[in-house]
């Protein structure tokens, strides 16, 4: 079978390990790689604590070296992690049940370091092993060739967001609060889309929660909302050079740190901590060209309510969940990678000059077929 000659809509699952470590996500789409002409089932499976423990130890011997993972018994085991939730998705262990087996896979695999200046960025996971256990064709290293040409690498959910806006009233930002935070600009005309890391999400709250209280995040955001901001600790967090760079801008996990905040109580940290992440996201909204109509969040963040209503405070326009504009905000990156592994096949560009800096607009992706 060559994919590569096959033409209208096909079925497509895209993975997707978040940069929180908090697990694997997974979901099917159809698409020719240009609109989504159907919407599949989605599953997420979290990872086990040890093998969590594992991957984080590996990211952080990343950063701290500068130099790429090279286990090969963690890749393996990742990529076997990837195939369990792979099955149970297709098995119709998810809301929706069975659905059309998927002719590819869009494999992002696990950013263990995302250095652009020095034009390393890497996600670990085999494609080959996922391509022999699953016999289902798997398109990987989305970011690689990008960053080669001179591009950030990321955002490169952007492309699928411009594909799936249905907002009338733009400009339009969509705001994906992840491990880190980056949002999508989409002006009045559609095809004027500018993208960019903001900050942080997540993943500093996550970190400050664990190391003080040992639960795993901040959960509807109750903590945060208990806590009292401290604004020289802000203004500290705040003063990072990332903030006076144009777009475009990308950030790797271990740019910014729970240093600052040594001595504060659990809820004031956290409260910090949330008012950082939300400050950042403004400071970016500042960056773009016009100021939005309006703010669609997605990410585990927006399950967050203090986050949620300190960012309609602080933002110049409505702000609301994504589903409010019909999606399913926690399974929109593996969507994304599903619909860039069509894209991929059929050698249409996934990133351009205002969303990564790539010198002109490119595809990108490595097609790997099982043995045989
Ligand atoms: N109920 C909740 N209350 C507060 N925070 C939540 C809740 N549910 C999820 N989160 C937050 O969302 C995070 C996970 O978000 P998400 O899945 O978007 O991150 P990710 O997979 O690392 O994404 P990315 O790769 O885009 O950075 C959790 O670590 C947690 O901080
Ligand atoms: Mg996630």
């Amino acid at each position: 079978m060559n994919l590569s000659n096959m033409e209208g809509p096909i079925v497509s699952l895209g993975l997707m390990s978040g940069t929180s470590l908090d697990g694997i996500d997974a979901a099917v789409i159809e698409t020719d790689g240009e609109i989504v002409t159907d919407i599949g089932p989605s599953l997420s499976i979290p990872y086990p604590d040890e093998f969590r423990a594992w991957l984080k130890a590996a990211v952080e011997r990343a950063a701290q070296s500068n130099s790429l993972t090279a286990d090969a018994t963690l890749i393996r085991e990742l990529t076997s992690l990837h195939i369990v939730c792979i099955n149970k998705l297709l098995d119709g262990e998810e809301e929706g049940g069975k659905w059309k087996r998927p002719k590819i896979i869009g494999f992002h695999g696990h950013t263990t370091l995302h250095r652009p200046e020095l034009r390393i960025t890497q996600q670990i996971g085999d494609p080959i092993q996922m391509a022999n256990e699953t016999l289902i064709p798997v398109v990987s290293d989305f970011r690689t060739l990008d960053v080669k040409e001179g591009g950030q690498g990321a955002p490169l959910a952007p492309v699928f967001h411009a594909s799936m806006l249905r907002s009338k009233s733009r400009p339009v930002v969509i705001v994906n609060i992840g491990g880190i935070s980056n949002i999508t600009w989409i002006g009045p005309d559609p095809n004027d889309v500018i993208a960019f890391d903001t900050g942080p999400g997540n993943g500093l709250m996550d970190a400050w929660i664990e190391q003080t209280t040992g639960k795993r995040f901040d959960e509807d955001g109750q903590l945060s909302a208990q806590g009292i901001v401290d604004q020289s600790v802000l203004d500290t967090l705040l003063d990072h050079s990332y903030f006076k760079l144009k777009y475009p801008k990308s950030l790797d996990r271990s740019d910014f740190s729970i240093n600052a905040l040594e001595g504060m109580s659990p809820s004031d940290g956290a409260a910090t901590l949330l008012a950082f992440t939300v400050n950042s996201i403004v400071a970016g909204l500042k960056l773009c060209p016009n100021p939005p109509e309006a703010l669609y969040v997605t990410g585990g963040g927006r399950h967050n309510l203090t986050l949620m209503s300190q960012l309609s405070v602080a933002c110049p326009c409505q702000v609301h969940p994504i589903e409010d504009e019909g999606w399913n905000g926690d399974m929109i990156e593996a969507q994304a990678f599903a619909f860039m592994a069509v894209r991929s096949l059929r050698n249409l560009p996934l990133t351009f000059t205002n969303t990564t800096g790539a010198r002109s607009p490119i595809s990108g992706g490595k097609l790997s077929y099982p043995a045989g």
